[in-house]
């Protein structure tokens, strides 16, 4: 139906007959003249019918097309005189000079512009994604789509060159606690059971690695029915990774190698080896375990000084056992009171009660914390006149997602000059236990990771001093992949299964055939799973996950183009054995 796509079409061709297909992108009648833009995957070419070179019929045909109709031209390709170039557009030094346009489908009033005025703003993303079939063919989500496609090239072709092979797991598996909801999938032959969709491949890359298969790589669908945040979507995708006899600095080879290479495919740059820093590290350091270290404003720790202070709350979060931590704001001075209680907001989102706050000038400081602030006070602190010092005061657990979120407010206000574009960083080092809300233990990833073997004896006494051999990938502050060195003993998997809480019985109901294949003679083995979704939003810059996901779920968790989920007739249901209640 065509000889050139609408974007190559370009002065190399000049004087030859083409024929292009697309749709139309915008028609403009001058009168005598009448040009379109005619638009494929390939781009955005002009075709021109006037007098000179149309038949009346072309150019009645040329009249008669709207907005996303999908016609074919047939034309010669002449450079655009001088003054006619259009400088900003790849095709924009020539024009298809229009012989024959054929209609191949009309189109209803879109109803959603695909083309847009520069100055127009785009239709809000609800609307954009209720009719995301017009939404799709702007040219911004066409090339996030590429993109996706030429990165998961690159990540196959990678992992073949390093012996991985990609091998599907099922998508109908055993419903198992990981952290995070399933989706359930009822069995019509066996009423009253259920499949889960995977929350990941977890459990099955373990066994392909007891199996003998080594090396595994899959492309892999993962599903997870939890509240969603702008950096999840209930179903997403991961790089999912695993290998036997292997360490987690052969993990992060890996996965530093494969990022060089997508980097390059996506014109960024991932200098390698990647900077580490340990948990513990980034917690005390930045507040939290995925700091964004594109810039480097650290926390420090006041409390020699400012908890001699007169102050009872400095006083009395100290005496509690509390440090006062904060930021030193070079010329954070000069931001208006406004901008500081947005600081204190974000402190407050992150959970302290609020932020004490000082601003340092030539004579003294000032602000509810500056007024405590002895002669001796900004020396000692090293502060300089024009400096906001900001801090928040009591137990780690608190002041850390505190001060996190006020470091993310603080750059946003103060915009400090940038250390680098692209912040490449391992967190090592989680602690394998986390505290549940009643006091019990829960995973603090899930419970198959490898405690640290130096921390092995504190399992007892103080499991939540456990270190695992576990890491995550962050990009730019965000956590782009997680893994680690699994336990490849059955008994010390028991164990932990068992300080998680659960009884012998369940451990055999939800993990024996884990437990059964870990004693069949498992290899030391370990991996990672990289978030693609993640991973294309921030290559291609996007706003969120859903614009390089070609039919994404909204906020609500609904697809609103197909309309789902959906209710299903009754006795569907019943053959499922299945009752809805209120
Ligand atoms: P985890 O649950 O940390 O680990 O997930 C690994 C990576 O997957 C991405 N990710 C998501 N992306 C979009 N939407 C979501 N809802 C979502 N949830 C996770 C993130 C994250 O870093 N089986 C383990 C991995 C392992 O131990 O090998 C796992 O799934 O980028």
């Amino acid at each position: 139906m065509r000889t050139a796509g609408a974007g190559a079409v370009t002065p190399a061709l000049a004087g030859r007959e083409v024929r292009i297909a697309g749709w139309v992108h915008r028609r403009r009648d001058l009168g005598g003249l009448v040009f379109l833009d005619l638009r494929d995957r390939s781009g955005v070419v002009q075709a021109s019918a006037g007098p000179g070179w149309s038949s009346p019929e072309a150019l009645e045909a040329v009249r008669g097309v709207g907005s996303e109709d999908v016609v074919a031209v047939r034309g010669v390709v002449n450079p655009r005189p001088e003054g006619a170039r259009n400088p900003g557009m790849a095709t924009g030094d020539v024009e298809v000079q229009v012989a024959e346009l054929e209609v191949l489908n009309k189109a209803r009033t879109p109803a959603i512009p695909v083309y847009l005025p520069p100055e127009e703003e785009l239709p809000s993303e609800k609307l954009r994604l209720r009719h995301r079939v017009l939404d799709l063919r702007r040219h911004e989500l066409q090339a996030k789509l590429a993109l996706r496609h030429r990165l998961l090239l690159a990540v196959r072709n990678y992992f073949d060159r390093q012996g991985f092979l990609e091998i599907e797991t099922p998508i109908l598996t055993k419903p198992t606690p990981e952290g995070a909801r399933d989706f359930l999938v009822p069995s019509r032959m066996h009423r009253g059971e259920f499949f889960a969709l995977p929350q990941s491949p977890q459990i099955y890359k373990q066994l392909l690695m007891i199996a003998g298969f080594d090396r595994y790589v899959q492309i892999a669908r993962c599903f997870r029915d939890e509240d969603l945040r702008a950096d999840r979507q209930p179903e997403f995708t991961q790089i999912d990774v695993e290998a036997s006899f292997a360490g987690p600095e052969d993990i992060y080879g890996w996965c530093e190698g494969l990022m060089a290479e997508l980097a390059e495919v996506a014109g960024l740059e991932a200098p390698i080896p990647f900077a580490r820093l340990t948990y513990r590290e980034a917690m005390e350091r930045f507040g939290c375990d995925r700091p964004d270290l594109r810039y480097s404003l650290e926390i420090r720790d006041f409390t020699p000084v400012l908890g001699e202070l007169e102050s009872v709350i400095l006083r009395g979060a100290v005496a509690a056992g509390g440090r006062i931590r904060g930021f030193r704001l070079e010329g954070g001075a000069r931001l208006a009171r406004k901008r500081i209680l947005g600081l204190e907001t974000a402190a407050r989102s992150g959970g302290a009660p609020g932020l004490l706050w000082a601003k340092v000038t030539e004579d003294g400081a000032t602000g509810p914390l500056g007024r405590f602030f002895r002669d001796d006070t900004r020396t000692r602190l090293g502060l300089e006149a024009g400096d906001l010092l900001v801090a928040a005061a009591g137990p780690d657990g608190i002041t850390s997602s505190a001060l996190d979120a006020t470091r993310g407010a603080a750059i946003e206000a103060l915009a400090p000059p940038r250390v680098t574009e692209h912040a490449w960083l391992w967190v090592t080092g989680f602690p394998v236990f986390e505290e549940a809300g009643d006091g019990s233990l829960a995973a603090n990833h899930h419970p198959f990771v490898q405690p640290r073997p130096s921390d092995a004896h504190l399992l007892d006494s103080e499991p939540l001093a456990v270190r695992g051999l576990a890491y995550d990938l962050v990009y730019n502050g965000t956590e782009l992949g997680s893994g680690s060195i699994r336990i490849h003993d059955a008994e010390l998997q028991r164990r932990i299964l068992a300080m998680l809480g659960l009884q012998p019985d369940e451990i055999a109901a939800k993990f024996g055939f884990l437990l059964e294949a870990l004693g069949t003679g498992a290899p030391p083995h370990g991996g990672i799973a990289l978030g693609v979704d993640r991973l294309v939003a921030c290559f291609s810059g996007a706003g969120s996950l859903r614009d390089v996901i070609a039919f994404p779920k909204t906020t609500t968790a609904r697809a609103s183009f197909e309309g789902a989920p959906a209710p299903v007739a009754e006795a569907e249901l019943a053959a499922l054995g299945i009752g809805v209640r209120e």
